[in-house]
């Protein structure tokens, strides 16, 4: 019969050769398992007389332990090389610059809303925020714009699915203006709030997007006339534009709600439009029955409101010839105004 140490000798060897964790447990097998080659010398010892059973026992198990101490240095070999292997594919070279993240910068139309806050913050305004899914009373009727109203016509808009209390549709809404009737009847005169956010219409052309934004300012109180509307807007695009140079007009025109009324026009002093006007609000004295649509006494209080682009303040300010270069996404224009 082969010896117990050829035994051992080719357990060790067959160990050593395997770099292979399964193949290392099966050669385990072989000689420790169930069916091993020492497990079968172990269960022979029963036919040998009790002095010799003790003592080739003892070098069997001798031999055993040899090869389990082989089978458990050779399974630590493997696993550490396992984990070399593993660090080395996971390597970072802690050498190479940083990707980085981009800071991002403000839009220019939202820097305008800001500063827009501010400036009038500085005058006593309140700042207040609506929704932009608006009902049609709010949007239109409370205006003096009911249904077939043929001011409606020039505002078109997007509807979405739903009603209100009273089964209107709901809708984008067109302007801020809902927004004078919505804090008028939620606050006591004096009245002093701007209202800027998003409105859409059915537009899209150089001075015109479907998604813009609009501020919309109401200074209601017992004699708030067209010359204080006229004195805080002008100082209001003086501290806007930092200049006391400003080509600015007050045109007569038309809006159900206020009387009277007028749109506000500026001239580019700079960029691909300058010397050209562009309209950027429209104004005027807030009407007796929408100051009545309030809930207050026309009698008694009067005021202005005003609703103004958002879009076309910063186009004038930065000399920008077409407003849809704010809704592009191109970097190249963003980045100046960072
Ligand atoms: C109105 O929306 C009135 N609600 C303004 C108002 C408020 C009048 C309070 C009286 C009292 P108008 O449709 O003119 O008015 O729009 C006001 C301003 O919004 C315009 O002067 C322009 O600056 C801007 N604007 C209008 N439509 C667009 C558009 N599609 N894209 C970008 N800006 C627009
Ligand atoms: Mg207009």
């Amino acid at each position: 019969m082969e010896s117990l140490e050829a035994v051992v000798s080719r357990a060790l060897a067959e160990f050593a050769a395997t770099d292979d964790a399964a193949e290392l447990e099966r050669a385990k097998a072989r000689y420790l398992g169930k069916q091993g080659e020492l497990t079968a010398r172990l269960k022979a010892l029963g036919s040998l007389a009790p002095e010799a059973r003790r003592e080739a026992g003892a070098r069997i198990n001798e031999a055993k332990d040899r090869i389990e101490a082989a089978l458990a240095a050779r399974r630590a070999e493997l696993a550490s090389a396992r984990l070399e292997a593993r660090l080395a594919e996971e390597a970072i070279d802690v050498t190479l610059p940083g990707r980085g993240r981009g800071r991002g910068s403000i839009h220019p139309v939202i820097r305008t809303w800001r500063r827009i806050e501010e400036i009038f913050g500085s005058i006593g305004f309140d700042v207040a925020d609506g929704p932009e899914i608006e009902t049609d009373w709010h949007n239109f009727t409370a205006l003096n714009q009911p249904e077939n109203h043929p001011a409606r016509s020039m505002y078109d808009t997007f509807y979405v699915d739903g009603h209100d209390a009273i089964g209107k549709p709901l809708l984008l809404r067109t302007h801020t203006s809902p927004m004078q009737v919505r804090y008028a009847r939620m606050h006591r005169p004096p009245i002093k709030v701007i209202a800027p956010g998003r409105t859409y219409r059915v537009d899209s052309d150089a001075t015109h997007s479907p998604m813009f934004h609009q501020v919309e300012g109401l200074w209601i109180d017992e004699d708030v006339s067209f010359a204080d509307l006229k004195g805080v807007y002008t100082d209001f695009l003086r501290r806007f534009f930092e200049t006391d140079d400003l080509r600015v007009r007050f045109r007569p025109s038309f809006f159900p709600f206020t009387e009277p009324s007028a749109e506000i026009d500026m001239m580019f002093s700079s960029g691909p439009l300058e010397g050209r006007w562009l309209e950027i609000s429209g104004a005027g004295e807030v009407h007796p029955q929408v100051v009545r649509n309030f809930g207050l006494d026309p009698e008694r209080y009067i005021g202005f409101a005003f609703g103004s682009g958002l879009e076309r303040l910063t186009m004038l300010r930065y000399g920008i010839g077409d407003l849809r270069l704010f809704y592009d996404g191109d970097l190249r224009f963003l980045r100046q105004f960072v």
